[in-house]
């Protein structure tokens, strides 16, 4: 057994500790993992994860490729499920209901908690369809204009409004890359989800559109959880308030994001961060 206790203790870390350092409570959690573990048939993933997402922050999920940050991202909107030979055990809860439970619905929960991938992907349908599929679905909407409504209100959101306003029936495959992206974080935020997951979102867009997204992240801080994977040191540091470092399927390291950056206390994090090994 892992001791669960929130250890400040003092560097050098060994290179080989696997027991998470540094504060992964957080005082007014969204989401609590404890005891996370993912496995791919045999192979242990990602392994005994412990760690809270605080409520409207930014949590950044670093480390070197392979080292599960994806996996375990997927383990917040059992996403994994759909993988098979996935198994996910241990106890994860929202807002104090567990939600990887089997007579959890997942159709909700994917609202809830929705997520934007690396690549947009949005649906081969106009702007306007794109954002308002998931509000039809759910049932989000009385009436049409409540739904041109919700479109609207999730575009301004997305920071997209004013570039597509007069564009809608066309299709959303048409935009930008940057615009794509910020089209699938519209439909995302058109369910009304209290966490968005984001995994490596600007790794396919140049570097004003990375900007523009940077900023979006910032905004919609206030108004939801988000949790992004990202291989950039550089945009974990500008858009989260914490960072988790993960080594090989590990939780090595959590904390406020200026001190892991800073301050790191396990060795295996500095010498990431310092460009060591990536
Ligand atoms: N669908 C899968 N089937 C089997 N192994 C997988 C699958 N997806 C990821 N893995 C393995 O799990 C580990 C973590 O992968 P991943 O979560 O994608 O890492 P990251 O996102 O940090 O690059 C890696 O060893 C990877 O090869
Ligand atoms: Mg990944």
């Amino acid at each position: 057994m892992t001791k669960l206790e929130n250890s400040t203790m003092e560097r050098p870390f060994h290179r080989e500790h696997r027991s998470t350092v540094g504060t992964f409570t957080s005082d007014n959690p969204r989401i609590v993992c404890r005891s996370v573990d993912v496995y791919y048939g045999e192979k242990h993933a990602v392994q005994n994860i412990n760690i809270d997402v605080g409520r409207h922050q930014v949590i950044a999920l670093i480390g070197p490729s392979g080292c599960g940050k994806s996996t375990f991202l997927r383990c917040l909107n059992r996403m994994n499920d759909t993988i098979p030979d996935c198994r996910v055990t241990g106890d994860i809860s929202m807002d104090g209901i567990a939600i990887n439970g089997p007579e959890v619905d997942v159709v909700p929960l994917r609202a809830q908690v929705g997520m934007v991938f690396q690549k947009p992907n949005p649906f081969p349908k106009s702007i306007f369809e794109n954002v308002a599929y998931g509000p039809r679905i759910h049932g989000l909407a009385s009436n049409p204009s409540d739904l041109e409504e919700i479109v609207e209100n999730s575009l301004r959101r997305a920071g997209l409004w004013d570039e597509v306003k007069d564009r809608l029936p066309q299709p959303g495959t048409g935009l930008s890359g940057g615009q794509q992206q910020r089209l699938c974080i519209a439909r995302t935020i058109a369910v009304n989800p209290e966490v968005i997951l984001m995994d490596e979102p600007c790794s396919a867009l140049d570097p004003i559109a990375t900007a523009k997204i940077e900023q979006l992240i910032d905004e919609l801080r206030a108004l939801y959880t988000i949790v992004i994977v990202t291989h950039s040191m550089q945009q974990a540091a500008r858009v989260s308030q914490r960072t988790a470092f993960f080594h090989l399927g590990h939780l090595i390291e959590v904390g406020e994001t200026a001190q892991v950056f800073t301050n790191p206390q396990h060795q295996l994090t500095e010498e990431y961060i310092t460009g060591r090994f990536g």
